[in-house]
């Protein structure tokens, strides 16, 4: 089963945040304006209920608005399209990209968010926001631990051999402790 990763991304930030998220778990990153054969594929894949798991990305533009390119992409996917997509759409989760120098920071992401969650969509994990570049202020190792756990959390496909790696390098004690 496929991991789709769809992104909108102007200057590069929200790609790479798209490809780390897509590395950690195995997803393939879309850019919905760029790739428009790939996109079309996948949601194929999508209408057909082959999809894992749908993970979308953004930047924020204006004061805290969404991308025209995602807020159509949504449109079609929510409510144009609805019937194709919606009775088939995986579990979910939304990233973005922003500046905190911006009163509204990452509100797109939030917007992707709440339009999802209102057609019913299942959301696993909050919003992970990004300052800027996810190279910067060491962000890259906390997003790809964002995208383990909502993979996890959807319960979506084999775990990535990094991911096994690491569970085998826990200390036996950690992973067995009980709870309560
Ligand atoms: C004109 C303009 C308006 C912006 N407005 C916001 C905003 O309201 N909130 C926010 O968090 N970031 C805002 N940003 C910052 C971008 O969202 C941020 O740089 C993002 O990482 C860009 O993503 P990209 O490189 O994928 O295009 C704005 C940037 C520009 C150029």
């Amino acid at each position: 089963m496929t991991v789709a990763v769809f992104y909108t991304s102007l200057s590069g930030n929200t790609r790479e945040a798209a490809e780390i998220v897509a590395g950690a778990i195995g997803g393939t990153p879309v850019d919905i304006v760029q790739d428009a054969a790939e996109r079309e594929a996948l949601l194929d894949e999508l209408r057909a209920g082959r999809l894992a798991m749908a993970l979308f990305g953004t930047y924020t533009w204006g004061d805290g608005e969404l991308p025209e390119a995602m807020r159509r992409f949504l449109r079609r996917l929510l409510i144009e399209e609805g019937h194709l997509y919606l009775p088939a759409m995986p579990p979910t989760a939304v990233f973005g990209t922003g500046d905190s120098i911006f009163p509204r920071y990452c509100r797109a992401a939030d917007a992707v968010y709440y339009h999802l969650e209102k057609h019913g969509v299942r959301l696993v994990l909050p919003v992970m926001k990004i300052e800027q570049s996810p190279y910067g202020l060491d962000q890259a190792p906390r997003l790809e631990a964002w995208a383990e756990a909502a993979q996890a959390a959807a319960g979506a496909g084999r775990p990535t051999a990094r991911a096994l790696r690491r569970s085998a390098a826990a200390p036996l004690l950690t992973r067995n402790k009980p709870r309560g």
